[in-house]
């Protein structure tokens, strides 16, 4: 189709009252309607935003300006649009719309930009970081389904910093991966690790998004916490985290990950794990039960969930391949 030709009212005249409407309608000849309803409602958005601030031509260049220095200084290893997002709280946001969880399930939380695809196939009892100055941990979980059933077979990658609060990949000297394995759940749900206890870290900071958290007057900082990303078919892919309780940025987190149900206590490896296990009595230990929803169960959840907040919003929407639209036949 020839966009000289279509039939959208004539532009002109435009002003500060009318120029939303104006910019919707030549956008309206979008032919996919998930697209054109997700640009219609950020153009409404981002007007009202500029209407609604004032927006002064300085502020909206010295905002070009902060976007293009994120851009650039992205690389292979270094996303600063993600971290953008992730102080923003929107990462979190989106997560908790797109993989809502029941509250009898484990909830999802911040995935970072410190996941690689590196990590090595561990067994069970396996060390997974090699520091040496890190306090040894025992880690025992297991994995179930909504219905408390074992899961067998999950794939569960796990990562954390070391002692001094950097990722494995942060180190530009590394030999390869530490502080990061892939583990298998087995019949009875069960996945076990030695690990070191994780501390608070900044997320990198010496960029626009840092220069942004300065001029907020926010700190870097993270709660020391442990990452899990968990993947079998059938089921909803979880990426959570556990966090230590009483960590000094427990409630100031920097990129909003801390929830309730995420936070554990660490406790004490008794006369009998130690022997069990293969590990020093006294030395920390953190267990925990993570519950996976099946892909359908979060689907549904999803749309009903959708269909109820725009209701709210008193809007009639259908849900096209699990994501809503405009109903306007
Ligand atoms: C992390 O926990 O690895 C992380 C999350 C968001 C931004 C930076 C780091
Ligand atoms: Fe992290």
């Amino acid at each position: 189709m020839d966009p000289s030709k279509v039939d959208i009212p004539p532009l002109k005249d435009l002003t500060i009252d009318n120029i939303t409407e104006n910019v919707i309608a030549i956008n309206s000849n979008n032919p996919d309607p998930r697209f054109k309803y997700i640009l219609e409602r950020l153009v409404v958005h981002l007007h009202d935003f500029a209407r609604e601030t004032r927006l002064s031509t300085q502020e909206w260049m010295a905002g070009i300006q902060f976007l293009t220095k994120t851009g650039q200084i992205c690389t292979d290893v270094r996303q600063e649009f993600i971290l953008l997002s992730d102080i923003l709280g929107l990462s979190l946001l989106v997560d908790s719309i797109d993989h809502p969880k029941p509250p009898n399930s484990t909830e999802g939380t911040v995935l970072g930009p410190f996941h690689t695809h590196e990590a090595e196939v561990l067994s069970h009892g396996d060390l997974m970081s090699h520091d040496e100055n890190g306090d040894p941990l025992l880690v025992l979980c297991t994995v179930r389904d909504v219905q408390g059933r074992p899961i067998e077979g999950v794939k569960i990658d796990i990562w954390e910093t070391d002692s001094s609060g950097k990722y494995d990949v942060q180190h530009p000297d590394r030999d390869g991966p530490d502080g990061r394995c892939i583990l298998k759940s087995d019949a009875e749900g069960v996945f076990w690790f030695k690990a070191i206890v994780p501390v608070p870290y900044p997320i990198p900071h010496d960029g626009p998004v840092g220069q942004l958290l300065k001029k907020l007057g926010r700190h870097p900082m993270r709660p020391s916490h442990m990452h899990f990303m968990f993947e079998k078919e059938g089921f909803d892919h979880l990426i959570t985290a556990l966090y230590l309780k009483n960590d000094p940025y427990e409630t100031s987190d920097a990129v909003f990950g801390v929830k309730n149900s995420l936070i554990v206590e660490l406790s004490k490896v008794s006369a009998d794990q130690a022997a069990k296990y293969g590990v020093k009595e006294g030395s920390a230990l953190m267990t925990y039960d993570f519950v996976l929803v099946t892909e359908q169960g979060s689907a549904d959840l999803r749309a009903q969930n959708s269909r109820k907040a725009l209701e709210k919003l008193g809007r009639r929407v259908k849900i096209v391949k699990g994501l809503p639209v405009p109903d306007v036949d």
